[in-house]
């Protein structure tokens, strides 16, 4: 699958198979996640793996907008140290790489949204997450037992040429 074609198909998955990922598949996906860019190549990520049924079910409980935890079969929870002032965008990146990877390995994933939440303290204290560590999101990752589409706002909308507000047809 190329680039292109995994940006544009890959798309949130909410419900899963119970087939087991294979740890072969997560560690490419984690690969790919340590492959991303950061600031001053500070690669501050770190990733926890969670498959463990009752610390997803944990997970899912902690999370309102997360219960799909509780049925993937491995979430992702990534965590990043705020060494520079672009941490989160790095670890953001980190996670687009990860999903996008395993969308060409044909699994499905799910990013939630964890910084900043009330969710983060409750999911560090189950993780036993160390206190100079930020969790970025949980990704819930699994064979894929829904293929929802999605719409996205029209490119024209979202671009300006040369000075805010200068508008090209665009053709797409
Ligand atoms: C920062 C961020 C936070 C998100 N938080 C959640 C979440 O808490 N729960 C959830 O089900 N999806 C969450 N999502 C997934 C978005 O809802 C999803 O990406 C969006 O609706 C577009 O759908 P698509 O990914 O299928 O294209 C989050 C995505 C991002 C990037």
């Amino acid at each position: 699958m190329d680039v292109m074609e995994a940006i544009k198909t890959r798309r949130s998955i909410r419900r899963y198979k119970s087939t087991p990922v294979e740890d072969e598949k997560v560690v490419q996906c984690l690969d790919a996640a340590r492959w991303a860019p950061s600031a001053m190549n500070s690669q501050p990520w770190e990733f926890i793996v969670v498959k463990d049924p009752d610390l997803r079910k944990r997970l899912a409980e902690i999370h309102r907008y997360g219960r799909h935890m509780a049925q993937s079969p491995v979430v992702v929870v990534v965590l990043a140290k705020p060494v520079s002032r672009y941490w989160h965008g790095d670890a953001a990146v980190a996670t687009q790489n990860l999903m996008l990877a395993a969308h060409s390995l044909g699994l499905g994933t799910c990013w939630m949204g964890v910084i900043d939440t009330e969710f983060e303290e409750p999911i560090k204290k189950l993780l036993g997450v160390p206190g100079d560590l930020r969790v970025l999101c949980t990704v819930s990752l699994g064979y894929p037992d829904e293929s929802p589409s999605r719409t996205r706002i029209p490119l024209e909308e979202k671009v300006h040429w040369e000075k805010y507000g200068s508008k090209k047809k665009l053709g797409l």
